[in-house]
């Protein structure tokens, strides 16, 4: 399954078995002046994908050096970046070689921001290896880092030169990284498909993967193509963020998972809607109810008067107004501004 995405450059997601060791012939076609490429990977994935990578790269006549990286979001900062920066130098990453990003989310996230400063722009590829990276944060050139002050504070858009989604891959992804995967998947049926919602209730979603990841990940496509550059209705994706990454920041980052916190803040924000006569009345159970089936929680012991505050970090938030993605019902969401003491009033319906 192949999609392209048309943002400026456009470029091709493949969705494919095995389509890793397919790299160095694409790459060819793609980037046909390249002569090196520098691959990034962590110290979990690496063992796992990075010979495959790397023997097609060579076969194609690319000269591959391999960086790898501690697993993990505690590495997603500046000090790594600077060490990719040293070993694109050490390769002679000149303007038209490559970097590529073999791992999950955080390895995505540094490659690109590396890719994108380096010598002023490099192209990269991205190749995700988790749920979450295959769904969402592969597509759509959003890269950066953390700082000690917040996470993704620093990045650019930088958007890569071609996407190889390898659904096997999945097969050694640790089931509670997946779970983190499912709640965005979930987010995606909330938001735009009541049918995938549905599929999932119904149906375990490990027996139609491939088309789980094309779903979610042509969704990604037409909300990031529509707004490139998150000025507008790219905001639909955060549905569930508002309180979520509240809940993250309050957990002070090692409570519930990125996916997870999401997960209970989805079910906020419909009780939210339902009792505000906003969303019909009803969704928040049927979200509920799919969270459960897919292991992920679905409230937290944190009140709301204590959640509240910590929605003022929202990066989505601008000046006194906080813009929340509210639903219809499944499969129909919206954006709504709100002043931030109305959303003290609003959050009244939640105690
Ligand atoms: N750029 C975006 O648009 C965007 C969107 C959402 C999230 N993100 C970022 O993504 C990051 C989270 O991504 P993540 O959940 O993939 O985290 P991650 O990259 O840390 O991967 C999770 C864990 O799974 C391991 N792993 C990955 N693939 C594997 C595989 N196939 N087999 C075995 N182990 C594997 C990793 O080594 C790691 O330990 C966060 O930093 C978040 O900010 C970015």
């Amino acid at each position: 399954m192949n999609l392209t995405v048309h943002t400026n450059p456009a470029y091709e997601i493949i969705i494919e078995d095995g389509c890793i060791s397919q790299i160095g012939k694409r790459t060819k076609k793609l980037l046909p002046k390249a002569e090196r490429a520098v691959l990034v990977t962590d110290t979990h994935v690496g063992p796992l994908y990075a010979d495959s990578v790397r023997q097609s790269l060579e076969a194609a006549g690319i000269s591959v050096s391999v960086k790898s990286f501690p697993a993990g979001e505690q590495s997603k900062n500046l000090q790594n970046i600077a060490s990719f920066y040293t070993a694109f130098s050490k390769a002679g990453l000149t303007r038209t070689d490559f970097a590529v990003a073999l791992g999950g989310g955080v390895c995505g996230d540094m490659t690109g921001f590396a890719a994108a400063t380096w010598l002023r722009g490099i192209p990269f590829i991205q190749i995700p290896t988790s749920l979450l990276a295959q769904v969402d944060s592969s597509v759509g050139g959003k890269t950066g880092v953390d700082l000690p002050e917040g996470k993704n504070l620093v990045g650019a858009f930088h958007q890569p030169a071609l996407v190889l989604i390898d659904p096997q891959t999945l097969s050694t992804l640790p089931p509670a990284f997946f779970a983190d995967g499912m709640g965005e998947v979930i987010k995606y049926g909330c938001i735009r498909d009541k049918a995938l919602f549905s599929r999932l209730s119904q149906e375990d979603c490990h027996s139609y993967l491939p088309e789980v990841i094309y779903t979610c990940i042509n969704i990604k496509r037409q909300v990031v193509e529509k707004d490139e550059f998150d000025t507008g209705e790219r905001a639909i994706l955060n549905f569930g963020h508002t309180f979520g990454h509240a809940l993250e920041r309050i957990q002070n980052y090692g409570g519930l998972s990125h996916g997870k916190a999401v997960g209970v803040g989805m079910v906020l924000m419909a009780k939210l809607g339902e009792g505000t006569g906003m969303t019909k009345s009803g969704t928040a159970d049927q979200i509920i109810s799919l969270l459960k089936k897919y292991g992920l929680p679905v409230s937290c012991k944190e009140s709301i008067d204590e959640l509240l505050p910590a929605t003022a970090h929202d990066k989505k938030s601008n000046g006194s107004n906080v813009k929340l993605v509210l639903l219809k019902s499944i499969g129909e969401c919206f954006l709504r501004n709100v002043p931030r003491a109305e959303l003290s009033s609003l959050c009244e319906v939640l105690k």
